[in-house]
């Protein structure tokens, strides 16, 4: 390798400032494992022995004058220099072992940079050592959640990670399997919480599309005013003083991909049309241009409604509904498949797990049959933070039946909070007003829609209520 090495002018200021440096450095030797210089164009100009011989560089290596990171690829000196300010206190691995490193820079009498320091301890300072020792928990635990992560990805969107063994699973899994390969729209239908999204999921990662991008939209959670750019872009400058950048919509994002499109039975009718022509055309303008773009795009549609119902009461455009229930898979409730709760607690469990150590949890067959008896109007959701609740309750990883029992919701016997009479009117019609939305959504087993329709106000009302009472569902 050719390199232009720099010769490093030996201005006195320079001068002076290095031997003080290395004066310095003789008194702190005893404490140091190695330490180098570089200058304001942090470039090498000294590096002692022992730093040498941690980085291996060869007996006749001559590093002054480099770059620094030639030397060592990821150092920070630079950012020391160009910011002036010092990293105190930072770690850094030479082979497997881990030692401390300090930067500071260096200046002149005015204040300029002149370069830089870095000096590298080892554990020897026992003062560090809890400071490693964090450090390397961290690392262990980062490493852990990585390889989680990297499972929960491959497994999750497969069909197999849809798990149950009751006939109706099995017939539901053929089915998808049967229409994987076709491109048609599909349009799945369940109870909230039944898990139609992960089959959208699996749904996309089983076609040829898998790919491609996944793009989900949820109907219900989009303010109406702003479905239309969401789905279909903003050109540049399409609103005076607004965001005068282009946005691309999902519709573009998912080009080549599935778009799922969550809680369609939400979906306004003003937007219904826009989006039947553009399924129609297969092409979209964004708002605000007059150009067209071609799309390709696989519309998986899922709804807790009955769009049917809908299009009776003239909500939902039938000619939109036929276009999309081209292939129409139903989920059914888990009240009807009650013997897919083990498995489906074992995998449930699986995914949470214990912070502290992974030995996974273990439910008793009495505990399971509690929860066989629960009608879970919220599906495998509510099993999921159910399960969730009790793990994070028991006190060994035993899950018994006294666990659950507390971890459930009290049972259908409605129990009303008393008016806390002690509060302000404002505090206390607050306070009525949290416990009617949560009642609401319990009683609707969590379905948005259907607990604003109780509680007679609009999604928009609701939704704003549910920000307003921080109430994350
Ligand atoms: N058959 C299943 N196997 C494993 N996990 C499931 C299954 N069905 C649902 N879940 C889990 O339950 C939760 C709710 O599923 P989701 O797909 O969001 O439901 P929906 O979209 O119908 O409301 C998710 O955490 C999902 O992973
Ligand atoms: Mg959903």
């Amino acid at each position: 390798m050719t390199r232009k090495r720099a010769t490093i002018p030996p201005s006195p200021n320079n001068l002076h400032t290095i031997e003080q440096a290395v004066r310095a450095f003789s008194l702190l030797r005893d404490f140091f494992e190695g330490a180098i210089i570089v200058d304001a164009q942090t470039r090498i100009t000294w590096i002692d022995a022992r730093y040498r011989l941690l980085l291996k560089l060869a007996p006749d290596f001559d590093p002054i004058g480099l770059p620094v990171e030639e030397v060592i690829p990821h150092s920070l000196l630079r950012r020391v220099v160009e910011t002036g300010r010092p990293i105190l206190l930072d770690i850094m691995n030479f082979d497997d072992r881990q030692f401390v490193v300090c930067r500071i820079p260096l200046k002149d009498a005015k204040g300029n940079v002149e370069g830089a320091i870095g000096f590298v301890f080892y554990d020897n300072v026992d003062y560090l050592e809890p400071i490693l020792q964090k450090f390397e928990n961290l690392q262990k635990q980062l490493t852990r959640a990585q390889a989680a992560l990297i499972h929960e990805r491959q497994t999750k969107y497969s069909l197999s990670s849809f798990v149950g063994t009751s006939e109706a699973v099995k017939d539901l899994k053929s089915q998808v399997r049967r229409f994987a390969l076709r491109d048609g729209a599909a349009l799945i239908l369940g109870e909230t919480g039944t898990g139609k999204e992960l089959l959208a999921h699996a749904i996309h990662q089983q076609s040829d599309r898998a790919d491609g991008p996944f793009v989900a939209v949820n109907m219900a959670a989009v303010p109406e005013a702003l479905l239309e750019s969401e789905f279909f872009g903003v050109a540049p400058g399409a609103f005076t003083g607004a965001d005068r950048k282009a946005r691309k919509g999902k519709f573009e994002l998912a080009h080549g991909g599935t778009l799922f499109l969550d809680e369609i039975g939400d979906m306004p009718l003003g937007i219904q049309a826009k989006f039947l022509r553009v399924l129609q055309e297969g092409e979209i303008e964004a708002l605000g241009s007059n150009t067209v773009k071609k799309i390709d795009v696989r519309i998986i549609a899922a709804t807790s409604q009955d769009l049917e119902a809908r299009i009776a009461d003239k909500t939902f455009r039938p000619d939109l509904y036929y276009r999309i229930a081209v292939l129409t898979v139903r989920i059914p409730p888990l009240r009807e498949r009650l013997n897919d709760i083990p498995l489906l607690c074992e995998t449930l469990l699986e995914q949470t797990m214990r912070a502290s150590d992974q030995r996974g949890w273990v439910i008793s067959p009495e505990a399971i049959k509690l929860l066989q008896d629960h009608d879970w109007p919220g599906n495998v959701r509510e099993l999921r933070n159910v399960l969730e609740r009790a793990a994070a309750m028991a006190p060994t990883e035993i899950l018994d039946a006294a666990v659950i029992q507390r971890a459930l919701p009290p049972s259908t016997a409605r129990q009303r909070m008393p008016v806390q009479l002690t509060a302000d009117l404002a505090t206390t019609l607050a306070d009525a007003e949290r416990q009617a939305i949560l009642e609401a959504l319990a009683t609707s087993g969590g379905q948005k829609s259907v607990a604003a329709t109780r509680l007679g106000v609009s999604r928009s009302q609701f939704y704003e209520k549910l920000k307003r009472h921080n109430i994350a569902v």
